[in-house]
């Protein structure tokens, strides 16, 4: 079958013939019609995640998908022939750029009915990131304040309207150009990154979703009230990922040290800051197909690219512009 792979960590995207995917007995193999772009293809592809997720090469890359249900493992109970679903893959068997992918039913959900796979596709990978991170992690309550930085991203679009349902009052960072999308999607307070600096704006915050690191998460922690947390996606990582992801002792200490001087900045201000790395879940994406057919969670796909020009989709990663989520369809 066709498939876009990586042949060398740094090494472009290619089209390759590759082998049929294998589909054991608790996998259900899916016709791809539509894949999801994350800027962890673009990562993976960089081999950043090489000593975290050691994958073999070639890989093929691609963490969201949505199609039909083509077969099912002997032990598959939740899916029959036909089934239109999606789901982001578990993080060791991810490859998505390709016609046909096995995904083990734990991860897989139906989609939702009232979008197109496209939509459903954008899906996954950034929902339940964003439920991992404000329901799970940041138990947010009604009445709490979030602050969701780069609100018009993958993450941001769908972290803002979760956190409107969820009862909150939302504050995002956007560029000037987003400030009506992204209220449009529910933010209460809008602040333009590039003219305005968040940290004199918003105080006594109960929690932070931070897609940006560095500085951006130094500043976050000061926007929190004592007590409060700052989730950060993009890193630095910490010990407890490092126990998730079974690193050894000494990835685990490289690990903490790595975010040793922004927890010791956390400490002394009495927030706390976690690290989080999203998971596949069947279960958290079936209550995100009930919050999309009910209309609280609207896909924002920003661009639809040909399964052709799957190379030229990631290269696209780093291009500033896109609303929401870039996507691949398949014929
Ligand atoms: N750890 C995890 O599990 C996990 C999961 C998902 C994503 N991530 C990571 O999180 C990051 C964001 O992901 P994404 O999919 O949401 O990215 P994305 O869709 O590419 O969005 C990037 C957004 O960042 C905004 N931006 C750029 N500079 C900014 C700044 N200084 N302040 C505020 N916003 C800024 C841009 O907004 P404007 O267009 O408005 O300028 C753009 O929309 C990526 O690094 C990704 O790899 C991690």
């Amino acid at each position: 079958m066709r498939a876009f792979v990586v042949k060398q960590y740094k090494g472009p995207v290619q089209q390759a013939d590759v082998p049929e995917p294998v589909v054991g007995e608790h996998d259900v193999l899916v016709q791809v019609r539509a894949a999801g772009l994350n800027m962890l293809d673009e990562k993976i592809r960089a081999g950043e995640f090489r000593r975290i997720l050691p994958y073999k090469l070639p890989l093929i890359l691609g963490n969201d998908v949505a199609g039909t249900v083509l077969g099912v493992g002997a032990k598959v109970r939740g899916f029959r022939l036909g089934d239109e679903v999606y789901a982001r893959p578990g993080k060791d068997r991810i490859g998505t750029f390709a016609e046909r992918i096995a995904v083990a039913e734990a991860d897989l959900a139906l989609k939702p009915a009232s979008v197109s796979l496209e939509e459903a596709a954008s899906l996954p990978l950034v929902a339940l990131t964003a439920w991992q991170a404000l329901v799970e992690r940041g138990n947010l309550q009604p009445g709490q304040r979030v602050l969701i930085h780069a609100g018009s991203g993958g993450v941001g679009t769908v972290a803002i309207q979760l956190a409107k349902y969820l009862g909150a009052t939302v504050a995002t960072t956007v560029s000037a150009g987003n400030a009506d999308f992204v209220r449009e999607l529910g933010a209460d307070f809008v602040i333009d990154y590039r003219s305005q600096d968040f940290e004199q704006l918003v105080e006594g915050y109960d929690l932070v979703l931070d897609s940006l690191g560095g500085k951006n998460l130094e500043k976050s922690l000061r926007v929190l009230r004592p007590g409060g947390k700052a989730i950060g996606i993009a890193g630095p990582p910490d010990a407890a990922f490092g126990r998730e992801v079974g690193a050894n002792p000494v990835l685990r200490l490289a690990m903490a040290a790595l975010s040793s001087r922004i927890r010791r900045q956390a400490r002394r201000l009495g927030v706390t800051y976690e690290f989080l790395f999203m998971r596949a879940s069947g279960d958290q994406l079936r209550q995100i197909t009930a919050l999309v057919d009910s209309g609280v969670l609207r896909p924002v796909v920003g661009r639809v690219f040909d399964f052709d020009q799957t190379v030229q989709a990631v290269q696209s990663l780093h291009k500033a512009g896109i609303r929401g989520k870039a996507v691949i369809s398949l014929p």
